[in-house]
């Protein structure tokens, strides 16, 4: 008798603006060398320009009730781990049956309401944003894949906005001097983001806390701007920042005035992983800036790294323009989905074994992306954030 296959499945993301989609045609075809079956809620891949012919062609069988492929899934591989919009999730929890497998973001370390919820539900969850970031996890590190295209389009939002070019230019009208751009934060986005903003031909320069970073920075054509901050111990083993405390925020900030000041463009992309982004520029700061000038602040999500910035809205401050977009990705879906399910489909060709999903807590990548087990939170991290009295986004 044929042995049922472990049934793996993409569902349409129902996140407001959300185009990305966890599976595509090409992901699904390294998924089915695996061993499982490949199912696909009809239109999933859409936002995408993935029809579901080409869903059908790459072996994966398109149907059209969600809660059927909800509740017959072993395994839920989404962007969103059952997020999306509330009307939905309702619907999708009570689809969803007890061991269920669920593998996409779910913002486990500061906003724990959805990782109660699918305890609730005895669901099994391991989320994207805690793949370790080393060496053997790269290809599975999709918060890296969606922040170099970040980055990317953070460059070219800002030079949408601008009222000058990015490259110097002599013509026979006279010689435009390059715009200048300043990096703040030299993590997977700002480096992207230099090196964009460097082939578009500004004049770019860079801080980051960490000192190691300032030969990547160099490598790609920008200057590395010095503060006299004691910046020694300002990496972890992890190869993170630390949280600075206030008074060295306070000391940033004042040495990075001339630099933001001075500057046409900032892009913003400091981040502590699992904290709330350090404000780094302050009102002073912006009104220092000249009129017609971008300030784009990828840590809008997370607070931002401006204090005027606004999720998702367009500020003006004196001419300078602030902008937050939350979700930059989701306007170049097609490569973002592509990196994404590429991500995923490498974390399942870790996890699975002979067709199955072996959860071994002694391999770090598990250890660390096992958030929920059965219903039970078996991550050290989440846990003191879930036992915590519920305090909704007080969390943040
Ligand atoms: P990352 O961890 O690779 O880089 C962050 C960098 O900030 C690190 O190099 C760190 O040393 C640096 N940093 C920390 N504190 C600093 C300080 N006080 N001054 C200067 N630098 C400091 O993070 P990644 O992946 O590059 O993401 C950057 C930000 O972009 C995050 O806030 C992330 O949430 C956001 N993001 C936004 C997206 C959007 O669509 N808006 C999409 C993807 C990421």
């Amino acid at each position: 008798m044929a042995v049922a296959k472990m049934i793996v499945s993409a569902i349409t993301e129902t996140q407001l603006g959300e185009r990305l989609v966890a599976v595509t045609p090409a992901s699904a075809t390294i998924l089915a060398k695996l061993g499982v079956e490949v199912v696909a809620q009809a239109g999933c891949g859409i936002k995408s320009h993935l029809n579901d012919e080409a869903y059908q062609k790459a072996g994966v069988s398109v149907v059209a009730d969600r809660r059927d492929i909800i509740s017959r899934s072993n395994v839920l591989l989404q962007v969103h781990a059952l997020g999306g919009e509330p009307l939905n999730q309702a619907d999708d929890l009570a689809a969803l049956k007890a061991g269920t497998i669920i593998i996409g973001f779910a913002d486990p370390l500061t906003n724990p309401q959805l990782v109660r919820t699918l305890a609730g539900r005895k669901a099994t969850l391991l989320a994207m944003e805690l793949v370790p970031r080393i060496t053997r996890a790269q290809n599975m590190d999709a918060l890296s894949s969606l922040a170099s295209i970040a980055g990317y389009r953070a460059v070219l939002l800002a030079a949408g906005r601008l009222g000058k070019i990015f490259p110097m230019m002599i013509t026979p009208a006279g010689t435009i001097t390059a715009s200048r751009v300043f990096v703040i934060g030299a993590g997977v986005a700002g480096l992207q983001a230099i090196a964009t903003a460097r082939r578009l031909g500004a004049q770019v320069s860079a801080f980051d806390v960490r000192p190691a970073v300032k030969e990547q920075v160099q490598s790609l054509g920008a200057k590395f701007v010095e503060l006299p901050l004691n910046t020694a111990n300002a990496q972890t083993t992890g190869g993170y920042a630390r949280e600075q405390t206030a008074e060295e925020i306070q000391q940033q900030r004042a040495l990075m005035m001339h630099a933001v000041a001075g500057s046409d463009v900032v892009i913003a992309t400091a981040a502590v992983p699992g904290k709330k982004a350090p404000i780094l520029v302050t009102r002073d700061m912006v009104q220092a800036m000249s009129p017609g000038s971008v300030i784009v602040d990828l840590a809008a999500a997370r607070g931002g790294n401006c204090e005027l910035t606004r999720p998702d809205e367009v500020v003006d401050v004196g001419g300078v323009t602030i902008l937050g977009p939350t979700n930059m990705v989701a306007e170049v879906p097609v490569h973002a989905s592509q990196m994404y399910a590429s991500n995923v489909a490498n974390l399942l060709k870790h996890l699975v074994k002979d067709g199955n999903i072996a959860l071994d807590m002694s391999d770090q990548i598990t250890r660390d992306m096992l958030v929920l087990k059965d219903g039970e939170t078996v991550n050290e991290r989440v846990k003191s954030l879930i036992e915590a009295p519920a305090a909704g986004h007080g969390d943040k």
